[in-house]
């Protein structure tokens, strides 16, 4: 954090530098799922790695070096199902999702979608180039093609028109538009161009950067300074199956403990332990929710990592088992840095075992962080990655629940804000300078503490990272870092956030009420109103800065800060659920509007609104004293989560927001499951699912499918869980509402359902449920319905009068 110096890209342009670009292909060969194209001193292997995905491989000088960077887990599985035709001075690879079409006589790949539309096409006679140890690769820009993705920057939600760095940075100030890089790499670009979307994932671990049109507006191009040109081009034409298909290939969010989607309370610090346990009771005492406590850098003996300090945690064993009972999970900060201290074992039994980093005259590298002199875990060998796992083994048996992995770009308090490049990692064999392994340190060392904690206990790892690279979901949430408390940063983070669950990464957060600077009440209030829909949800303040706590600015603003929390845990099962899927498809859990509504353009760019899952548009407040602000609803019709009002889409509107509520909307038709409050995240039995039926005189039916596990064990692998298909529709004047048990067997399931039929707009004659009919009906039978059913109710009917109310 002390480390306010943004490194600065020194290096040329590519303009100015003298590639070599791939002309004409001498010959070609075919051996299972890959295509080599030989040139002058270069070969080219195109690999088919499915229907949707082709990699693009470039041969070093005569090696052509197969090997992935950690980022992918979806290896070559022997593909089949493609034809190859030799058409002269073409060829063409068709498989059942794309054709690719190579130029043989000038080196150009253009690649077309099913239905014959070109998707994106290479710079002919500049395709690829290689110069020194660098290596790029230029691409037609289409009029109209936006650009999203990479990961953690800055600026709004259509990056078309900027350039952008990807080197792991510590950056404490400031994250405006032009700071970057970050503290995050992902390699991975997503266009989208009339309705029509691809995406590209450059699998290189040495700084590389991307132009989207910055230089010139009819070319983007990404390049390294080091490594292979190694990227795979990922058809949709849907931009969901471009998500689905880079997630299949870098891998997908697991589920992650139910407990740690709810509230979390941090600052740096909470000491002594009394005060921890002060802190948790305020929580219960003001009727305020939460699930987590984060312990910084001070319970830490002198900062070393894996101790505590006894004068102010005389008995951390004995607050943990405390604040456990209570519901509260204590999440403790790691970073890579070890204290160069020869009285302290980690430090001792690193430098026995050679685990830490070192040049490669065998001088063990030192670089300064919290404690002073530090050295570094070498995440890159398995052997190291095993230790470092371990080390959490006495951190669980305390009662530790989750790790927070801060400082891993890894920020070392110098010039250059990391370790030299000149320090070697070893790689299992595969040597390599920091200059090539920087951008995966941190992956690696969660990778470490995932796999650690999994080894270790029985429960799902949680754990926070600061850094990361493509695949970084596998293994953590992402939180964005040292924001300030300003207004720019609340507005900031929606586009950050999103861009972030465009990149695979679908569990992020920022510092609720910015991490440093002095928050205020209508500032937190505002930040908290937004963050209750966003995946992670933590309140974070800086050392020096004022409380922050949410009933730290009084009583207004707390009670309303209350309700917002009460809200988030009223929502628990329904972002619960968006984890579920995204463990599944890898879609985000909070969503840009053109996600759903891609044909629209007007939504190409839309940074300020964002989607729940597919159904609940939250339109945020994001500047001091605005009680009204516009917001726009994509085609269908939209109701008002406060007053159930319909609202016509396809319109811009000016809604209310006085400071006790933001705009919050839902897609008519859907189904919104809620729950009651609880004080924090208990998964037990006895629960009512109250489903929320959101009914539009235009459409016939909708669902909602409902997952449910203990939330907490790996048990859910071995089929212990259970998944309700909810379903209405209209039949006539009348409506059916179908509950599909579909897999059943999992103890633990709610107690009832509470259906709320809103919007019916009609008298009801009578309602059955699974054929007996019910005397009274719940509710007044005008605008909403609202009928309780026993858990094993298959099938309820409603019959209606002609014509509304
Ligand atoms: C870094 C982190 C911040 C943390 C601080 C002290 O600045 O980004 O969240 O509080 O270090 O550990």
């Amino acid at each position: 954090m002390m480390n306010s110096k943004v490194i600065k890209d020194l290096t040329q342009e590519p303009e100015e530098k003298a590639f070599t670009y791939l002309k004409k292909v001498c010959g070609f060969s075919q051996e299972d799922n890959r295509v080599y194209l030989r040139f002058a001193d270069r070969t080219i292997m195109l690999e088919v790695i499915s229907a949707n995905i082709i990699r693009v491989l470039m041969s070093q000088e005569k090696c052509l070096d197969l090997s992935t960077s950690p980022a992918v887990v979806k290896k070559r599985d022997n593909f089949q199902d493609y034809e190859l035709s030799d058409l002269g001075n073409y060829l063409e690879i068709k498989t059942d999702n794309l054709r690719l079409s190579i130029n043989l006589q000038e080196y150009q790949l253009k690649f077309f979608d099913k239905r014959g539309h070109l998707i994106n096409s290479d710079q002919v006679g500049k395709a690829l180039g290689y110069w020194k140890d660098e290596i790029i690769a230029r691409k037609v820009l289409q009029s109209g093609e936006r650009f999203y993705g990479l990961g953690e920057k800055t600026g709004f939600l259509d990056k078309r028109g900027r350039k952008y760095t990807m080197w792991n940075t510590d950056v404490f100030e400031p994250h405006v538009e032009s700071t970057d890089p970050l503290y995050v790499s992902v390699p991975f670009l997503l266009s989208l161009n009339a309705g029509r979307s691809y995406g590209i994932f450059f699998d290189n671990t040495y700084k590389t950067h991307f132009d989207l049109g910055f230089r010139n507006q009819q070319e983007y191009s990404f390049w390294a300074e080091g490594g292979k040109m190694d990227y795979y081009f990922i058809m949709g034409p849907e931009i969901k199956e471009v998500l689905f298909h880079y997630t299949e290939l870098t891998g997908r969010i697991p589920l992650p403990p139910k407990w740690a989607l709810g509230h979390h309370q941090s600052r740096y610090s909470y000491y002594p332990q009394e005060k921890v346990l002060d802190l948790a009771d305020e929580f219960r005492k003001r009727d305020i929710p939460c699930d987590a406590i984060h312990l910084d850098i001070h319970y830490l003996n002198g900062y070393r990592v894996f101790t505590w300090d006894e004068s102010r945690f005389p008995q951390p064993e004995e607050m943990l088992r405390i604040l456990n009972k209570r519901g509260f999970k204590v999440v403790t900060i790691i970073n890579p840095g070890v204290k160069k201290d020869p009285e302290y074992n980690i430090y001792i039994q690193g430098i026995k075992n050679h685990y830490f980093c070192k040049y490669l005259d065998g001088q063990v590298y030192v670089g300064e962080v919290w404690p002073g002199d530090c050295v570094f875990p070498d995440f890159t060998r398995k052997e190291v990655r095993v230790w470092w796992g371990d080390l959490h083994k006495q951190l669980l048996d305390l009662g530790v629940k989750g790790i927070w992995n801060d400082m891993n770009e890894p920020a070392v308090f110098n010039e250059n804000s990391t370790m030299d490049l000149a320090v070697i990692h070893e790689n299992d064999g595969d040597w390599g300078t920091h200059r090539r392994y920087h951008n995966i340190y941190a992956l690696l060392e969660c990778q470490a503490s995932y796999e650690g904690m999994r080894r270790h206990g029985e429960e799902r790892p949680f754990i926070l990272s600061r850094a990361g690279f493509a695949g970084i979901q596998r293994y953590a949430a992402l939180w964005t870092g040292d924001n300030r408390s300003f207004w720019e940063h609340l507005k900031l983070t929606i586009p950050m956030l999103l861009n972030m669950g465009l990149s695979g990464l679908p569990f992020v957060g920022s510092d609720i009420g910015g991490f440093t600077g002095d928050s205020n009440g209508q500032l937190l209030t505002r930040w908290y109103q937004m963050a209750v829909f966003m995946p992670f949800f933590r309140n974070h303040c800086s050392i020096d800065g004022v409380s922050q706590e949410p009933w730290a600015f009084g009583k207004e603003y707390e009670d309303i800060i209350r309700n917002y929390i009460k809200l988030r845990y009223r929502l628990i099962e329904y972002i619960y659920n968006l984890f579920y899927q995204s463990s599944r498809n890898g879609l985000p859990v909070i969503r840009p509007l053109f996600l759903e509504y891609p044909d629209d353009e007007k939504t190409y760019n839309i940074s300020d609104q964002f989607l729940l899952g597919s159904d609940m548009m939250i339109a945020p407040i994001c500047q001091p004293d605005q009680n009204k602000r516009m917001v726009y609803l994509p085609a269908g019709n939209w109701i008002n989560f406060w007053d159930n009002e319909q609202i016509r889409g396809n319109s811009y509107i000016i809604a209310d927001a006085p400071l006790g509520s933001i705009p919050v909307y839902i897609r008519s038709g859907s189904i919104i499951p809620l729950v009651m409050p609880d004080k924090y995240i208990r998964n037990e039995n006895g629960y009512v699912l109250i489903l929320n039926i959101y009914l539009d005189q235009d459409i016939e039916q909708g669902d909602y499918s409902y997952y449910l596990d203990d939330g907490l064990s790996f048990k859910y692998e071995k089929g212990e869980y259970n998944l309700i298909d909810f379903s209405y529709h209209w039949l006539g004047e009348n409506i059916e509402f179908i509950i599909d048990y579909k897999k059943t067997g999992y103890h633990l399931r709610p107690d009832y359902f509470q259906l709320r039929f809103i919007n019916l707009n009609r008298k009801v004659r009578a309602v059955e449920i699974d054929g007996n009919q019910i005397e009274e009906v719940n509710g007044v039978l005008k605008d909403d319905l609202l009928l309780k059913c026993t858990y094993g109710t298959k099938k309820v009917g409603i019959y209606l009068e002609r014509g509304g109310v």
